[in-house]
C-alpha cells in the first residue's frame, strides 16, 4: 500500500469525517498546551525575532488542523512584549491526500477571531499548505523556528518490509494485522526496524530544517511496556483483526486478504525514542513523557446523552477509529464492506468495555531542542 497515494483522514463535515470526530485528538491537543508553551517561553529566552517560522506536520483538516497554531502563536504573543510580537509563517503539512480545501476554507474564520481578540497584538501570519510525507525534507535548510505535531508519527512511512502483501511469499502474521500476542519475532523485529528508520529520518530531516535552538514539540501513541507483544498496547488492532477474522468465516472476505494486510503503525515506548534521539544527535532531549488518555478522549456526557438514541462508547470510538482509518481499509477490503465492518467493531469495543471501562491509551510527550 502506497501511502502518499492511499491515506488520509475522512474529508470534509459529514458523519464519519475526522472534523466530526477527533475527539481524542483534541483531547491530546488541550493536554500539549502546556508543553508547547514551555517550549515557547524557552526559545524565546534567547531574544524575540522579527518574524518566526513554524511548522505543524500531519495537520489533517478539521477544528484540529489550526488549533495547534493557534496555541503556539497564542503562547509566542503572551510570552513577547507588545512591540516586539514577531510576524508568523505557517506551513500546514500532512500527506498529499488530505483535505487541504477544508483547512484553506476555515483560514479567514480563524485569522477574523484572532483580530478580534488580540487586535493590534497579533502581527501578520501568513498560512501555507505543504504537501508531503515528513518521512523526506519538506522545507529549505536552517529556516524553521518551530515544529509542532500531533498524534501522527505513529504512522509509518510505508507497511514494514516483509509483511507488505506483495513482498510476502510466506504469511508472516497471519490473522493480525499489527503486532500481537501471536505475532512471531520477525513480526515484531520488522516493525521495530521500520520505525527505527522512520523515526531517525524525521530527525535528520527536522534537523536540516530547523535553526540552532529551535524547538519542537511531538506527541504521538505509543505504548508502557518495554515489550511490544504486550497485551493492552495492541487492543484496538487485536478487536479490528478479531472483526476482519470473523468476516473472513462468514465468506465476506477472502482470508488471504486479511493475512497479507498489516498497517502501516507503531506505537513505541519512551527508550526507543530516547535512544533513536540520542543515536540522531541533533536534537537535546528536553522532555520525555507518557500520558494516559482514555480511548473516547474522556468526553463527559451530559443529561440528554443518556437518552437511547445516542451512540454507545464502542459506537463513539468505532467512529473515531473510521474517521482515521477507513481510508486505509476501504482500500484493501472495498468501501462495501465498511459500513458492516465498523458495526461489528462497535459491539466488540462495547462487549470489551462493559468490563473494562476506563480503558487508555499512551500517549507519549516528546520535546527537544536542536543544538
Ligand atoms: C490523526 S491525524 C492528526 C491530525 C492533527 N494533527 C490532529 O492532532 O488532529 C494524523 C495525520 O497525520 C498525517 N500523516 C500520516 N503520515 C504522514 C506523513 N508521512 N507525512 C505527513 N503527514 C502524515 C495523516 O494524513 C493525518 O492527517
Amino acid at each position: 500500500m502506497d501511502m502518499l497515494q492511499v491515506f488520509h483522514m475522512n474529508k470534509g463535515q459529514g458523519e464519519s469525517s475526522y472534523a466530526q470526530n477527533c475527539t481524542v485528538q483534541k483531547k491530546i491537543m488541550l493536554l500539549a498546551k502546556s508543553y508547547l508553551k514551555e517550549a515557547i517561553q524557552g526559545y524565546l529566552k534567547n531574544g524575540y525575532p522579527e518574524s518566526m517560522v513554524i511548522a505543524d506536520l500531519g495537520c489533517s483538516s478539521g477544528p484540529t488542523a489550526l488549533e495547534a497554531v493557534s496555541d503556539i502563536i497564542e503562547a509566542v504573543v503572551a510570552t513577547c512584549p507588545k512591540h516586539l510580537s514577531p510576524k508568523f509563517m505557517v506551513f500546514l503539512n500532512d500527506l498529499p491526500k488530505n483535505d487541504f480545501n477544508g483547512v484553506f476554507a476555515s483560514f479567514y474564520d480563524f485569522q477574523e477571531k484572532w483580530r478580534k481578540q488580540k487586535g493590534d497584538d497579533f502581527g501578520p501570519c501568513f498560512i501555507a499548505g505543504l504537501p508531503g510525507s515528513f518521512y523526506g525534507r519538506l522545507l529549505p535548510p536552517n529556516g524553521l523556528h518551530f515544529i509542532h505535531s500531533s498524534s501522527s508519527l505513529h504512522w509509518l512511512s510505508q507497511v514494514p518490509q516483509g509483511l507488505n502483501e506483495d513482498d510476502q511469499p510466506r504469511i508472516l502474521n497471519k490473522g493480525n494485522v499489527y503486532i500481537s500476542r501471536t505475532s512471531t519475532m520477525e513480526v515484531v523485529m520488522a516493525y521495530k526496524q521500520q520505525f527505527r528508520n522512520d523515526f531517525l529520518t524525521f530527525l535528520k530531516c527536522r534537523a536540516s530544517e530547523m535553526i540552532s535552538s529551535g524547538r519542537m514539540v511531538l506527541t504521538f501513541v505509543g505504548r508502557n511496556s518495554v515489550e511490544p507483544t504486550s497485551l493492552q498496547d495492541s487492543y484496538p488492532w487485536d478487536f479490528i483483526s478479531h472483526c476482519l477474522a470473523t468476516m473472513v468465516s462468514e465468506g465476506l472476505i477472502e482470508e488471504e486478504k486479511l493475512d497479507s494486510f498489516n498497517v502501516p503503525y507503531y506505537a513505541p515506548c519512551l527508550e526507543e525514542i530516547k535512544e533513536l534521539v540520542d543515536e540522531e544527535s541533533s536534537f537535546s532531549g528536553h522532555i520525555f513523557e507518557a500520558v494516559e488518555v482514555e480511548w473516547d478522549g474522556g468526553i463527559n456526557l451530559n443529561d440528554e446523552s443518556s437518552s437511547l438514541m445516542m451512540p454507545t462508547k464502542g459506537e463513539r470510538i468505532a467512529k473515531m477509529h473510521r474517521a482515521v482509518a477507513e481510508s486505509m481499509l476501504q482500500h484493501y477490503f472495498g468501501a462495501d464492506l465498511m459500513d458492516d465492518f465498523f458495526h461489528r467493531y462497535a459491539q466488540v469495543l462495547d462487549d470489551y468495555l462493559i468490563q473494562n471501562p476506563n480503558s487508555k491509551s499512551i500517549c507519549l510527550v516528546v520535546s527537544l531542542i536542536k543544538n
